[in-house]
Order: structure tokens, then C-alpha cells, then sequence
């Protein structure tokens, strides 16, 4: 994993990712108020029945969710499941309509996304991760950048925040050529990368990550979920979207599952399996229809798909 962040400096833009840079804005614990803190310490980050509407859309209808400190949870769910909306929820994008929030076990809530970052919430979002028309340095330390001299003398340290910055990419198997080439102008997945190889070095406390491996290859992915086991064991709380049991299953603790806005359910590790995660996320019955209606198909790729779908559902959980 990565060196600890060279850079003390206290910045109100975009930053507050380190964890030893937060401010410690709770004062006393409500164990109490948790019913789950009877074991062990209470979650990093908890939604508790949590609903989202807009307008007329249920885009998120009565969710609960803990995230643990060590621990990787992952959610679960097919496109508009409610997923997005969740998370930018934990991120401080969205008040919740209903339901509560808790932050070590103390009730929470955040005005925006810079208040969920100054508690150590680090979101690598979906879309927006990264400003296009900024250079990849910049984009990777926004307004965290490294300084040298003291004083007037302060100075940003280009050189080194550069070398960081292509350092830090390395890792994640990516060679940046040029530092000061725009965001913009790289791939979606190099973009993805940039956002994860920032969110994982400033070290926060709660990384949450919005399908980091969609965009990606198959390396690239890869290198993606060991990151994500090496942050969970960094001791960070980890949430990890995803709508691919395939890379939730070998790195998650919990899995939840997520239909329609709504909770299917939350399983641990040992009580669920990627054929059963699979089947609940495509549901069982849904599942074998297709299949059977895809086999009536003439062209022989989607036949071969059926197949795959057809054993998919016979897979015991
Ligand atoms: N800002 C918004 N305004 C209106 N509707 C929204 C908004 N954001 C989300 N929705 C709706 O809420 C539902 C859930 O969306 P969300 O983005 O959370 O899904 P998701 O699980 O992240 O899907 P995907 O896998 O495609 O990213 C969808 O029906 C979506 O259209
Ligand atoms: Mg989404």
C-alpha cells in the first residue's frame, strides 16, 4: 500500500481524507443508542432505515447498513437498484428523507460532501470522480498538493507531488507519460484509477468505492480488489459497490444486497456463496425465463449466453 501522505498542510478544498487531519467533532459515546454495539466496538458508519425519493421514484425505501473497521461490506445490486444513491447518501450528496445516520456510534448528518471528508469519508463516486479539464497531478492531490519553505516562502512542491502522483499510478499498474496531460484526456478506467490511487492514499477512514471495476480490464480490476483487501487490512471500513458477485465474493465480509431500492437482505461471508448471491440478484425464477427465452434465439452467441445463465441457475447456492 502506499506511503503515508508527505504533506501536513491544512486545506479546506477537497481534502480532510486523512484520518489524523479530521477533526475529532464527537464528543462521548452513545453506545447505547446502537443495538448493534453489544459486541465490540460500535460501526465506522451506519444508516439505519434509511429512504430516498425523488419526486415520484423510490430510488431507496427503509435500508440499513454497518460498515466496520477491517472489514470490506459490499453492495450489491442490478442497474438502478439504488446503489449510487446509498452511498452518495454515507457521502453527504444526499439527505436522507427518512431514517438515521450514525458515525461511531453517534448520530450524524452531513450538510454536504466536505463534512462527510472531514469525518474520513473518502468516496470514489461513479461518475464525477475526477475534474477533466485539471492535469492527472492535480486531480490526484486537489488542494492537498505537497509544499517546501516555510512561511511566505511556501511554495507548492511540483516535482514531488508529480513524482508521487506517477508513483502511486505505477502501483496501480498504469504509467502515466505525462503528468500535466488533462484528466480528459485519459481512459475511462485510468480515470477511475486516479480517483482510487487518491481516495487509498490520503487514507481514510471510510473508503467507499461506487463500481471501481466497471470501467476496468481485467489487470486493472484486479490490482482494484487488492487494493480494496489491503485497505481493509490497513483497518479501514471499506464499502464496496459493485454489481459483480465475481469481484465482491473473494474480497467482501458482508454482502448486501440491494433490488429496486429495497434490501433483499445482508449475509456474512459464511452464510452465502457467489451462485447464491447471484441468483438473488437476478432472482432465481427471472434468471431461468430469460435463459429459456434467449434459447429460443436464433443467432448462436446469445444461445451460448443461455447456456451460461441456464447452468448460472442450476449452480447450488
Ligand atoms: N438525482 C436523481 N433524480 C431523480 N432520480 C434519480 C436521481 N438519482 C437516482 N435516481 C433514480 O433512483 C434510482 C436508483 O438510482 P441509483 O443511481 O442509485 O442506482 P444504481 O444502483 O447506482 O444503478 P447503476 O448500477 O446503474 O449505477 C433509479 O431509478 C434512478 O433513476
Ligand atoms: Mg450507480
Amino acid at each position: 500500500m502506499s506511503e503515508p501522505p508527505t504533506n501536513t498542510k491544512e486545506t479546506t478544498a477537497m481534502s480532510g481524507e486523512n484520518p489524523e487531519s479530521a477533526p475529532a467533532v464527537h464528543t462521548g459515546r452513545s453506545a447505547a443508542t446502537s443495538p448493534t454495539t453489544t459486541e465490540g466496538p460500535a460501526p465506522a458508519l451506519e444508516v439505519r432505515s434509511v429512504s430516498k425519493y425523488f419526486g415520484s421514484v423510490n430510488a431507496l425505501e427503509d435500508v440499513s447498513l454497518a460498515v466496520h473497521a477491517g472489514q470490506v461490506t459490499c453492495v450489491l445490486g442490478d442497474n438502478g437498484a439504488g446503489k449510487s444513491t446509498l452511498i452518495k447518501i454515507l457521502s453527504g450528496v444526499h439527505t436522507p428523507d427518512s431514517g438515521e445516520m450514525l458515525f461511531d456510534g453517534d448520530p450524524v448528518t452531513f450538510a454536504g460532501p466536505r463534512e462527510a471528508r472531514a469525518h474520513g469519508i473518502a468516496t470514489v463516486f461513479q461518475d464525477l470522480a475526477t475534474v477533466p479539464l485539471m492535469s492527472v497531478w492535480r486531480n490526484f492531490f486537489l488542494g492537498n498538493e505537497p509544499t517546501r519553505g516555510r512561511g511566505p516562502l511556501q511554495r507548492m512542491d511540483i516535482k514531488q507531488a508529480q513524482r508521487v502522483m506517477r508513483e502511486e499510478m505505477a502501483k496501480m499498474g498504469i504509467d502515466v507519460r505525462d503528468p500535466n496531460q488533462t484528466v480528459g484526456t485519459l481512459s475511462g478506467g485510468e480515470r477511475q484509477a486516479v480517483a482510487i490511487a487518491r481516495a487509498v492514499y490520503f487514507g481514510a477512514k471510510v473508503l467507499i468505492l461506487d463500481e471501481p471495476t466497471s470501467a476496468l480490464g481485467v489487470r486493472q480490476s484486479g490490482i482494484v480488489l487488492k487494493y480494496v483487501i489491503q485497505a481493509r487490512e490497513l483497518g479501514r471500513a471499506v464499502i464496496f459497490i459493485t454489481h459483480n458477485p465475481h469481484h465482491a465474493y473473494p474480497v467482501g465480509d458482508r454482502f448486501v444486497l440491494l433490488k429496486r431500492g429495497r434490501m433483499l437482505g445482508s449475509y456474512a461471508k459464511s452464510d452465502t456463496s457467489i451462485a447464491k448471491l447471484t441468483s438473488l440478484m437476478a432472482g432465481g425464477a427471472e434468471l431461468e425465463e430469460l435463459s429459456h427465452e434467449l434459447q429460443r434465439a436464433v443467432d448462436p452467441s446469445v444461445k451460448e449466453v443461455a447456456k451460461e445463465l441456464a447452468a448460472e441457475v442450476k449452480t447450488p447456492g
